[in-house]
């Protein structure tokens, strides 16, 4: 994803759902000494990590849906599995279109099951993965199955990005099943 966004050195970039800041080092290298790297997340379990993992990273408590960044203050954004944990995806992209402003560049990496034929055998494994995976109450509080609403939520963020955005790349990884979409905001 970062390959993807490829922020240039001196960059500011913001990364949405950031959880323990998995890809913050790798942010850090794109971006050189300069730049700066701004994690986001509502979660304070996992930026207590964050924040253990590098002292001197900024890691900020907030709703990515609602970054606390003013339109134009971030150059990059950036969400990793991110996307089907929102309820209305395609808006928190434009909301993170608008950070960027036009020009600025925008990344996403997401998981969803896969459409490549030789690697569909695998979905049902993927559904029981996705199931396990998610909170208790999560099929009866969707009313559908959390796969079938993950697959929704990631295709929604990932035609959003490609619409508003040029320069678009877009491909998948692991067999079909990890999307990551980038592009130039229009
Ligand atoms: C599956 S984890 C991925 C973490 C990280 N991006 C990575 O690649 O390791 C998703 C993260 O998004 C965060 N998250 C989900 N919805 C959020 C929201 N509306 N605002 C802020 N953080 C959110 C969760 O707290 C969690 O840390």
């Amino acid at each position: 994803m970062v390959d993807a966004l490829a922020p240039d050195p001196c960059d500011t970039v913001v990364e949405l759902g950031c959880g323990t800041g998995a890809n913050h080092g790798r942010v850090r290298d794109r971006v050189g000494p300069a730049g700066r790297y701004v994690g986001v997340d509502f979660s304070p379990g996992v930026l207590a990590v964050a924040r253990e993992r590098d002292p001197q990273g900024s890691f900020v408590r907030a709703d990515a849906t609602r970054p606390p960044v003013r339109p134009g203050g971030a150059d990059a954004c950036c969400a990793a599995f991110v996307s089907g944990m929102l309820p209305d995806p395609a808006a928190a992209v434009r909301t993170w279109a608008d950070l960027v402003g036009p020009g600025g560049r925008l990344a996403l990496l997401d998981l969803a099951r896969t459409t490549r034929p030789g690697w569909r055998a695998l979905n049902p494994g993927f559904r029981l993965f996705v199931r396990a995976g998610s909170p208790p109450g999560t099929a009866a509080a969707l009313r559908r199955s959390p796969t079938a609403v993950l697959d929704r939520r990631v295709a929604a963020a990932h035609r959003e990005l490609r619409e508003g955005c040029t320069d678009v790349t877009a491909g998948t990884l692991a067999g079909g099943f990890a999307r990551v979409s980038a592009g130039t905001v229009r």
